[in-house]
């Protein structure tokens, strides 16, 4: 008998990203737990086959097209989600991009879209999300994503990785401050996850990358999408209870920080 305590039965999702890769996994696991998921993304097409999925499955979805950098299309988003549903419980912010330079070529605006995706982005809608939950007065849960590129460094990860540190610092920062509402919020760092975003790198470069990073884990293989989403389902529920500023790191034992 799996635990109630992974049981959202009820309870309200807002996932950005959930058009690919770990946001799709996210929002299709969320809604079998028994969640009522507002699927955001800028991808149409992708939106609506999550939210097809998650339908197919029984779940609940309410897909939102929408540019996370767009601070009044991500309020309005979630201030309709509030309405429809009466709640927000749970936001994973998943959506991000990936770009990579290395420092003596990137250009401010290579920087300032990924921190305007990555970074603002992730502030968007955590702002958004955690004004109606405390308004609300029922507490929530706020899963962001990082990523492992903040342990390990590397080439060309600059503006990825700067984005993904400032997610961190944002974590942090926001357990403190909401956490006296019975808010928490924590961050998943991923490792290398096989998805549409590591697909768009150079086959022979993928490659080589999988490889490396299947023999540096003890668990001899990339992540997949369930991987994640699993790490996000954990956080969002009553079983991560007393889990808050944390950063938890489904990379296969790839990176051992403490
Ligand atoms: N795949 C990995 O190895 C890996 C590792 C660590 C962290 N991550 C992080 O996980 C998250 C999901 O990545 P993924 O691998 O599933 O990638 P993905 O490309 O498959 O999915 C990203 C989703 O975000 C959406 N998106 C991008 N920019 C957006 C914007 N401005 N507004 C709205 N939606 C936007 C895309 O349309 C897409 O649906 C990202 O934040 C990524 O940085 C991925």
């Amino acid at each position: 008998m799996p635990s109630k305590a992974y049981d959202l039965t009820g309870r309200t999702a807002f996932v950005t990203g959930a058009a690919s890769g770990i946001g799709r996994a996210s929002a299709v696991l969320l809604a079998r737990a028994g969640a009522a998921v507002h699927c955001a993304d800028r991808d149409a097409p992708g939106l609506h086959e999550t939210a097809g999925l998650i339908k197919e499955s029984g779940g609940t979805a309410h897909p939102h097209l929408l540019d996370v950098a767009d601070r009044t299309q991500v309020d309005q988003a979630v201030a309709a989600a509030a309405e429809s549903t009466g709640r927000v419980d749970v936001l994973a912010a998943i959506a991000g991009i990936m770009h990579s330079s290395p420092v003596l070529e990137t250009r401010e605006e290579d920087l300032d879209r990924v921190l305007d995706v990555n970074f603002k982005g992730v502030l968007y809608a955590c702002q958004a999300a955690a004004r109606v939950m405390v308004e609300a007065g029922t507490g929530g849960s706020i899963v962001t994503m990082a990523s492992g590129a903040v342990d390990t460094g590397g080439p060309g990860l600059l503006c990825y990785g700067a984005s993904k540190a400032a997610v961190v610092q944002l974590t942090k920062t926001l357990a403190t401050e909401v956490g006296p509402h019975g808010i928490r919020v924590n961050a998943v760092a991923p490792g290398w996850i096989r998805t549409p975003m590591t697909d768009r790198h150079d086959a022979a470069a993928r490659a080589r990358t999988e490889d490396l990073m299947a023999r540096r884990s003890p668990l001899g293989r990339v992540g997949t999408p369930e991987d994640v989403a699993h790490a996000v389902l954990y956080l969002a529920s009553d079983a991560a209870a007393f889990t808050t500023g944390q950063i938890l790191r489904p990379n296969g034992g790839v990176a051992m920080p403490w």
